[in-house]
């Protein structure tokens, strides 16, 4: 979960490593560091914050070189501190590393380099490949980086230089794909890292080693077997990351909405119906998921049950291992994920796979691994997310999930594009209200949020938000379950949101907000219907197909979960100890 970065080519090497490690800095972001070679030396500037910050403090930018690597950090192993920051070098300063992943073990390795008369400067497991670099160089640096990626037990990218000029990159479970320009190569975790220079990408896979050598690229296995990957042509669309006229990433992405829901049934017409076309005929379904993306895995069980009457089971992707044990051989995973990225999904894949099951996804970037390992996927379609916390690929899975369920009920539900941009605009344009909700919650320790039905889900998805961007407890609860437990801890101050439009559920929430109220809690509304018991009401508009609430009641509980980060002092594109793409178990 943290990004590196390689360039060699005619220009400046800083500038560039800086520039691409702030596009990638969703990856990971409590340390910053940068190696160059400048005059045969390896030059090395790193410390604490955010991209920003360091390249303020440390003036990286200014380094000299025309060759160098990067870093953004997210820790895994050892604090954060300016010495556990990448890059790290062995002990005679002639080689540079930085990381992605974990080296399972790095123990082992150290105690036999410690044994070896290697000094350690930093508690990371990453400092081992720099040391067994410097081990192995003696038979060259191709033989060197096959000897050290044999060594590694774990998963990881990691992008070298040497002091020759030399940078090699090498994957094994982590991303790293290759950028060529016309004056150089890139070596990165993510295209974004480079998309401003170049759309021409080659996807590395598990078990590649490249080395960019004197302006040359080569790329070959462990077993030092070359190996040809085609050039991939990007879409530069993906490389637009500019927040606008927003404050934050976070507030953009919320807002760019009211396009996204429609971006999202823009499909292309053969692999929407090859996508269906094997759910429809699966005999089993399992549909999994992290975090956001699994909510939207339990919204789409129950669409397929109600409106396509076909049964499928949920699976927290990080669960999966023990739950998919025993798949049938013909069954399908269906998996959900922005990055496409997420360790816990790719494993459950990987799982799924080696059970004899086929993949279909649900993705925002078409160029992910998960995108190269399903048998179909389909798009989102919501350009770039930076924000940590996920805002509109969560409303574009719905609007893709609403598309997919549709055909599969043969037009049961009616979807229409325009209708969802309508409704989101309509929400989107109520922002004062869900101001006025924000100063109710304000101070709120802890926030509960009840729904039934498609609204647990969402109610699950509004806590998640609370949580990750204003640090507040909140828990979703399934509103019917409030009499077996939670109803204890309603009292005077508590603050409950209910999702209740009007549609099946709507009076038995309606009871419960007055369980609720009666304890004395403050009851916020999210609703098409005001009703008095409400001690704040946010309107939401009243839509022809009920099942399409979620895509819009969601949008308040966004808009909640960022104000209350604003009145925290919380940052809301980078809050505190999480990722956007988390590529570790
Ligand atoms: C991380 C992010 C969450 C996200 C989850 C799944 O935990 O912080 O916001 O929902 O990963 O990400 P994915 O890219 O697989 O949807």
């Amino acid at each position: 979960m943290c990004s590196i970065i390689g360039y060699k080519g005619k220009n400046s090497a800083a500038p560039i490593l800086v520039d691409s490690l702030k596009k990638m800095e969703y990856r990971g972001y409590d340390s910053v560091g940068v190696a160059t070679i400048d005059d045969g030396s390896i030059l090395v500037r790193k410390g604490i914050g955010k991209v920003i910050e360091v390249n303020k403090s440390l003036n990286i930018s200014e380094m000299a070189g025309k060759i160098g690597i990067g870093h953004t950090r997210w820790a895994t192993h050892g604090g954060v501190t300016d010495s556990n920051a990448h890059p790290h070098s062995a002990c005679n300063k002639n080689i540079a590393v930085v990381h992605n992943g974990i080296i399972e073990n790095y123990k082992e390795l150290k105690a036999e380099l410690t044994a070896k008369g290697h000094v350690f400067s930093s508690e990371t497991d990453t400092e081992v490949i720099a040391h067994l670099l410097e081990i192995n160089i003696s038979g060259g640096i191709r033989k060197a980086m096959i000897d050290t990626c044999k060594s590694l037990k774990g998963n990881f990218a990691f992008v070298a230089v040497f002091q020759d000029g030399t940078i090699a990159g090498a994957r094994y479970e982590e991303p790293l794909i290759i950028g060529v320009a016309n004056d150089g190569y890139f070596i990165s975790s993510d295209v974004l890292g480079f998309l401003q220079y170049t759309d021409k990408a080659i996807f590395l896979e598990n078990g590649d080693i490249c080395i960019v050598d004197s302006s040359k690229l080569e790329i070959f296995d462990f077993e030092g077997s070359p190996v040809a990957h085609p050039i991939t042509q990007v879409a530069w669309e993906l490389g637009d990351i500019d927040k606008g006229k927003y404050a934050h990433h976070t507030l953009k992405e919320i807002n760019d909405q009211k396009q996204t829901v429609v971006h999202a049934g823009r499909q292309d017409e053969v692999m929407m119906q090859k996508f269906c076309d094997i759910l429809g005929n699966a005999k089993s379904i399992y549909i999994t998921g992290s975090g956001t993306s699994y909510h939207s895995a339990l919204l789409f069980k129950h669409m397929l049950a109600r409106f396509g009457k076909i049964r499928a089971e949920t699976v927290m992707s990080s669960e999966a291992e023990y739950a998919l044990s025993s798949m049938e051989a013909d069954s399908i995973l269906v998996a959900i994920s922005q990055s496409g990225e997420t360790a816990d999904v790719l494993d459950s894949v990987k799982l799924a796979k080696s059970q004899g099951a086929k993949i279909l996804s649900i993705l925002n970037v078409t160029t992910s691994s998960l995108a190269r390992s399903s048998d179909a996927f389909l798009s989102t379609n919501c350009g770039p997310e930076i924000g940590v916390a996920a805002t509109k690929s969560f409303t574009g899975q719905l609007a893709l999930i609403y598309n997919v369920t549709d055909r599969l009920c043969n037009g049961c539900l009616g979807t229409s594009k325009a209708e969802f941009a309508i409704a989101v605009e309509n929400v989107l344009a109520n922002v004062a209200s869900i101001a006025k909700a924000a100063e109710k919650m304000n101070g709120a320790t802890d926030i509960y949020l009840l729904g039934r039905s498609l609204h647990y889900p969402v109610a699950l998805e509004g806590a998640l938000k609370l949580k990750e961007l204003a640090y507040v407890h909140a828990e979703g609860i399934a509103a019917g379950e409030l009499k077996h437990g939670p109803l204890a801890l309603m009292e005077k101050n508590t603050i409950v949101i209910m999702l209740n439009p009007h549609d099946d559920t709507f009076s038995d929430t309606i009871s419960n907000a007055h369980e609720i109220k009666a304890r004395g809690a403050t009851v916020i509304g999210i609703s098409d219907s005001k009703d008095d018991v409400y001690d704040h009401w946010i309107e939401i508009p009243r839509l022809n197909q009920s099942a399409f609430y979620p895509l819009v009641e969601v949008i308040p509980l966004q808009i909640l979960a960022y104000q209350l980060a604003l009145a925290n002092s919380v940052d809301p594109d980078y809050p505190r100890n999480l990722a956007k793409s988390v590529t570790v178990r």
